[in-house]
Order: C-alpha cells, then structure tokens, then sequence
C-alpha cells in the first residue's frame, strides 16, 4: 500500500466490499458526508460502543448511563452557547465558488510543514541508523526547528484571531501564506464569515404554531439538563460521572474524508461532576484514563498522541486532544475537556431552576464543575478499521489482504468449514455453529475450496476459522486457524468455545485498562 492516499482509498472500498460501510441513498447516487454502517459495521460499531460503555458504566461504580433524546427545548442551545457561537470561519474562492473552513485552509497548509519535518525524520533515521536519536534531532536540526517554529507561530496567530473573532486577521493570514484555492488555483478570497453549524427543524403541525428546534449538535447537554435528576434519583454523590451515546448532527461544510466527519454521526460522552477547584486533577486523571483504553485494543501506542489546545472552546478553561494516526495523518479522535461550571450555571440563568449540590462534607451548596470526555464512535471505528487493514506478503510469493481487527471488537468471531459438502461434515459443522452462536457471531461457509474460505475470512476480520473434516468424524476434534499467525492447531470440539472465549471475551481486554 503505496502513499496516503492509496491506502485511504483501499480503506473506503474494502469498507464497502465486505458489508462495513455504505454511502447513504446509493442507488440515488448518495447523500454528501452521510453514511450507512452495513451487516459487519453495525456489529463492529456496537462492539466499540460496548467497549466504551463497560469501560466507563459497568465498571466505575460512581458513573451512570441515560439516553436523552435528540430533541430538546430551544432555550437550551441558547444556554450552552451554540446558538451564539457553535460557529465556523467560512472564506469562498471567487473563481472556484467553492467554499472552505477557513482554519482547515490553515491547518492543511500547516499539515504539510509536518509533512516536510516528517521527510527530514526519515532521511536522517536511514543516515544515523541505530544511533538516530529522534528527540534530539528534531530539537536542534536548524532545518527542522525553523520549521517547528513557522508552525507554531501561524498555529498560534490564528487560535488568537479566531478567539478574538478577527475575521480579517485570519483572511490576512492566508493571503500572507499565500494559500490558494484547491480547485482553481487562485488566491481570489472572498472575506471570512462566521457560519452556524446546527440544523434546523420544526415541532409542531401548522405553520403558525410550529416551533423551531434544533437536532442536537452534541449529546452532552441532554446530560447537564438532567444532572439534577440523576443525582437525586440515584442519590450520586460528588465526584460523579454520566455517560450517554447518541447521534449528534451538525452542518459541516468541509464533509470529506469519508465517516471522519459527517453530518449525521454519533458521540460517546461523559460528563464527570466534580468539586470547583479540584478540575486541574480530574483533567489528568481522565486524559490518563482514556489514553489507557485506547491503548488497551492493541492499535500501537506510536499512533496516539495528545493536543493541548491553544484555542479554547466557549466552555472550557483546559481541553486536549487524543490524536490518532488515521491514513491521511494525526487527526482528533477524541476530545478532554475542562468545562468550569459553563454549562450548569448558564441553564440555572435560562431555566431560572437551581442546579446545585448540597455537599455534605463541605457543608454549603455549589453548582458543580464538569471534566468532560468526549469521543466519535465512526472516528474510533475509522481509527480501529484504517490500522487493522494489511496486506500481507507470504512466504510463498502470494499477497494476503488481512483486516487484523481486535478480537474483542471482530463483528464474527469465528468461521466454521466442513471440508467436503458430503459424508456428514456439514452436520457437524453446523452443530458447531449451533452450540457457539449462544455466546458469540459465528458464521457457516461451505463455498468453494477451504483456501478461498480462509482468505475470505482473513478480509472479513473474522480471528478463528474452524475446520471439520473427516478426522472430525472419528476423534470428536477440528482445526482451528488463528487470523494473524494462520497457525493451525488440532483441538477438541469441546475446547473450542473456551479457546475462542480466552481472545475475545470483553472482561479479558478490559482488565487491561485497570
Ligand atoms: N461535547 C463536546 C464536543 O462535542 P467536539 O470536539 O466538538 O466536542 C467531540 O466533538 C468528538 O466528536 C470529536 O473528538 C470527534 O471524535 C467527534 N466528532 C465531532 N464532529 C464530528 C463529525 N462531524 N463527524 C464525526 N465525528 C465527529
């Protein structure tokens, strides 16, 4: 798999060829930034989703799951601030017409000074062999550190434009780097204007008495709007967490990419309610936490890495990034934030009802501060799909197209063969399949010659295959072949659900983490 972009392309049409993803409204020729998970990616994305829901509800005794609805009063978009300021800088070239995020102009500009440093890295790694320090030589090669510093200093001018909302600052900024239009080419910019990302709908039946609602453009505020009543049902005491999951829309403008970002996607959010003060610690804490679950799937630590924000969200006073290494480069997979006391006190305001905790240890009441986690399940799908796809060379010359999925998130676990589709083998093999579907996604292939099954298999990400033959008959045992090694083993048919058991089984994966 050659460059970048051959490799996200391969990513997108093997999502497609094996039932992982699907452009929404095909046969209408499709719907822009919208996407349909098929029969292994609806499985794959449920695994994920329980992944993280057992991570953060089942085994933190102190957090709770809800599920909000998507509609919610109007008054609250107005109270967490995205009416106002859930905007994008948008800039359009008069040549092309077409329209672009203002930041991403900036940051692709930036992305590829990375590009250049990442180059001087590898040429230096090949001339210093094992002794090529990387830290060291990014910190003092003059050619590399100039252009950390060029970085850094466009980074920064414009996280303090955008916060300051100088829209003709950031404009001047691409004129000076002199970037220009993807599809024509020119520098021909039309002024930067700020662009509300939430969509609009109507409750209601007639016209004149309709209201306008919003579909919510994260789940978190179905949270904050019921923290008073979980805490009080579920008599939850400071420190405390509330985690949902949930479709999230917004009207993104640059739609690319593919289910990195999407109009209609879905979030994983946990809100974690905590003493004022105490906010600088949690925000370790949960940065530490959440690394350690992304880490415990196995995806390779050198693919994470954090971003401390420069530009801060209208809510927070310390967020960051974890960044993953997705085929087109670092992106954000999942965010951390620090969110003060914004969000409850602002819908105490608009309510006019208190949203306070009487903390007995301390004696008084307080409106809680909220340490926020915050991750895109199709990002965390796009992060665990893109790294397992390989293709493999063989010791025999041949190539083998391998989706080396985590076992515990693979949506079937294992493929059961009869070798010939005759003298009892298919019996066997489908009492096999019987007997495992109570615990796990298991399939039956008896399709063409076993080679073919096992590469089909490999493809699908499927991590046992499990062959009957004729010994099967006699000696009551299989083969089972794991999806990384191809190893073979020879196994009784009544230690196969137990081999299966010690790879996939969630708690074994999860005990990782604590
Ligand atoms: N409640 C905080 C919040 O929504 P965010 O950084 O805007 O913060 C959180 O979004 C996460 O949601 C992101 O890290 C990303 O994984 C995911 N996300 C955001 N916009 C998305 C989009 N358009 N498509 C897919 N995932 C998205």
């Amino acid at each position: 798999m050659a460059n970048k972009e051959d490799l996200f392309k391969k990513v997108i049409s093997h999502a497609k060829e094996y039932g992982y993803v699907f452009q929404s409204s095909e046969i209408y020729d499709g719907l822009s930034a919208v996407y349909d998970y098929a029969q292994n990616g609806a499985e794959l994305k449920k695994n994920i989703r329980e992944y993280w829901w057992k991570a953060m509800v089942q085994l933190n005794d102190n957090i709770v799951g809800i599920d909000s609805a998507i509609f919610m009063h109007p008054t609250i978009w107005k109270a967490s601030g995205h009416v106002d300021a859930f905007n994008d800088p948008l800039i359009d070239n008069k040549d092309s017409k077409k329209r672009y995020r203002a930041d991403v102009l900036i940051e692709d500009y930036c992305a590829k000074i990375e590009n250049k440093i990442e180059k001087e890295v590898t040429k230096a790694r090949k001339r210093f062999g094992d002794a090529f320090n990387k830290e060291e030589f990014v910190s003092t090669n003059p050619r590399v550190v100039g252009y950390q510093e060029k970085m850094n200093s466009i980074l920064s001018r414009m996280g303090k434009s955008l916060e300051k909302e100088d829209l003709v600052d950031v404009k001047s900024l691409i004129e000076e780097l002199e970037i220009v239009c993807p599809v024509s080419g020119s520098k021909n910019w039309t002024d930067v204007k700020q662009f509300n990302l939430m969509f609009g709908t109507k409750l209601g039946a007639s016209a004149e008495s309709a209201m306008d609602l919003y579909l919510r453009p994260e789940t978190a505020q179905g949270i904050f709007v019921n923290f008073l009543n979980v805490q009080k049902t579920g008599r939850m005491k400071i420190p405390f967490g509330i985690a949902q999951t949930g479709k999230a829309f917004r009207n993104e403008i640059v739609a690319r990419q593919f289910i990195f970002r999407m109009r209609e996607f879905e979030q994983m959010e946990m809100q974690f309610f905590i003493k004022p003060g105490t906010q600088k610690k949690w925000y370790e804490h949960w940065k530490e936490t959440r690394l350690k679950w992304h880490l415990s799937l196995g995806l390779g630590k050198e693919n994470y890495r954090f971003h401390d924000h420069d530009k801060l969200a209208h809510y927070a006073d310390a967020a960051s990034d974890i960044e993953f290494k997705f085929p087109f480069g670092f992106k954000e997979l999942e965010g951390i934030h620090s969110r003060t006391d914004f969000d409850l006190s602002s819908h105490e305001k608009f309510s006019g009802k208190k949203l306070q905790y009487f903390d007995h240890e301390e004696n008084k009441s307080y409106v809680p501060y909220v340490l926020e986690t915050s991750i895109g399940l199709d990002r965390m799908f796009l992060a665990v799909f893109s790294n397992s796809l390989k293709e493999e060379e063989l010791e025999n010359g041949t190539t083998r197209t391998v989706l080396k999925l985590p076992a515990v998130l693979a949506p079937t676990k294992a493929a059961v063969f009869p070798l010939l589709k005759k003298d009892g083998l298919p019996e066997l093999a489908h009492k096999i399949v019987n007997d495992l579907k109570w615990d796990y996604n298991v399939i039956y292939d008896e399709k063409d010659a076993v080679g073919r099954r096992y590469r089909r298999q490999d493809a699908n990400g499927t991590p046992f295959c499990i062959t009957v033959d004729h010994q099967s008959l006699e000696d009551n045992t299989v083969t089972i072949r794991h999806r990384d090694t191809m190893e073979q083993q020879r196994v009784a048919i009544d230690k196969v659900k137990e081999i299966i058991g010690n790879e996939v089984d969630m708690k074994n994966w999860l005990k990782k983490i604590n």
